[in-house]
């Protein structure tokens, strides 16, 4: 295991500056004091690991990730129970998939308990800066390639930062419904690429369409598949979640999309309340026969950033579809509840989800 040196900053924001940014949160405008830096490279494998104070980095203009993006990231929160007690949620989690993404992008893999040391060691420290009540600190590992080489090859040296940001709504609208453009254009993933994978280039390339979705008035864009532009995968950073009137619940199988935590306990969630999970291909076509049919009653998205966030209305190039009341329905109602509940500690963390700091 690394041996972290910790190096406080000399300059933390005043408290007084910081309890004046807490009552505004947005969502990762704002930063904490210090980040966690550890350096790899083939000769010496993983060293020099330490919490320092949040700096910008001098990289070399040949810096392969500024070329060719061998870059990945993660997005996890730290939360404020009311008693004051700071919990992580299924760290673990983010560790695995991080090592999943660096297999994919031919990345060193980084040991799960010194992932887990340069979280929890930030996040201890800067622990003035879990916000309280509904924000929480925003956590972002995240890997890239510093070698200064142009040839296309895995680079043999990396750099792996954890940056702390605090956090309120991911969405402007707060709890309000959200609405979503479905691309037609676009497509996020394909069969053996790396939709699967968290790293940099699938958000550069879902950024076009993001603006589409924005110029005509949404909030998120919903992917397609990109073979045949049929079944439905996921939001530019979100997953999502159908609820039919039966009671059930449909999320699209994982294989081109990102294998989201906040899914996975969501569909817990849902066994643990009796509700039937369908984790099966949902075409765009059946939504609309369901939506008219009265089958589809509601639609939720769901992730670490947005938690989970109700879908009132969905946009397309033929017009636009309102999901049941348009309004957030009981189901997704219960279900953010019920997770919420776990991550502030107000419900029994049955599933042991809970790492305390
Ligand atoms: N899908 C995409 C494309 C994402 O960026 C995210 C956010 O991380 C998710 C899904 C949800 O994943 P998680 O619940 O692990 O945050
Ligand atoms: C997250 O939820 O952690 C993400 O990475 C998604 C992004 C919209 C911030």
């Amino acid at each position: 295991m690394l041996q972290f040196e910790i190096l406080k900053n000399p300059n933390p924001m005043p408290e007084t500056d910081r309890a004046k940014a807490f009552e505004n949160l947005g969502f990762g405008t704002l930063f904490s004091d210090h980040m966690s830096v550890i350096h790899w490279s083939a000769e010496k494998g993983w060293h020099s690991a330490k919490v320092t104070a949040r700096a910008p980095f001098a990289l070399d203009p040949a810096s392969s990730v500024l070329h060719y993006a061998q870059e990945i990231f993660e997005g996890m929160k730290a939360y404020r129970a009311a008693d004051g007690q700071i919990v992580l949620f299924r760290p673990e989690e983010n560790a695995r998939r991080f090592n999943a993404s660096a297999r994919r992008l031919a990345m060193p893999e980084l040991p799960e308990e010194d992932f887990l040391a340069a979280i929890e060691k930030l996040v201890a420290l800067d622990s003035a800066w879990v916000p309280g009540g509904e924000g929480s600190l925003y956590l972002r590992p995240f890997m890239f390639a510093s070698e200064a080489f142009l040839g296309v090859r895995p680079s043999r040296e990396y750099i792996f930062c954890v940056i702390a940001s605090p956090v309120g709504p991911y969405f402007k609208g707060g709890a309000k419904p959200v609405k979503i453009w479905v691309s037609e254009d676009y497509s996020r993933a394909a069969v053996g690429g790396t939709g699967a994978a968290k790293c940099g280039g699938n958000y550069a390339a879902s950024l076009l369409a993001q603006a589409e979705a924005t110029q005509h008035g949404c909030d998120q864009v919903l992917f397609l598949d990109a073979a045949e532009r049929k079944w439905i995968e996921e939001l530019g950073g979100m997953n999502i979640f159908f609820v039919l009137d039966d009671g059930s619940i449909i999320t699209p199988p994982l294989g081109t999309i990102l294998p989201g935590i906040t899914r996975n306990s969501i569909m817990t969630l849902a066994a643990d309340n009796n509700i039937t999970v369908h984790e099966r291909p949902y075409s765009f076509e059946e939504l609309q026969a369901d939506l008219s049919s009265g089958r589809l009653v509601e639609a939720f998205a769901c992730g670490t950033a947005a938690v989970v966030a109700g879908i009132g209305e969905l946009k397309h190039g033929n017009g636009s579809l309102t999901i049941g009341s348009g309004e957030i329905g009981p189901v997704t109602k219960l279900l953010r509840e019920k997770l919420i509940g776990i991550q502030k500690q107000d419900l029994a963390d049955t599933h042991g989800w809970l790492r305390r700091i």
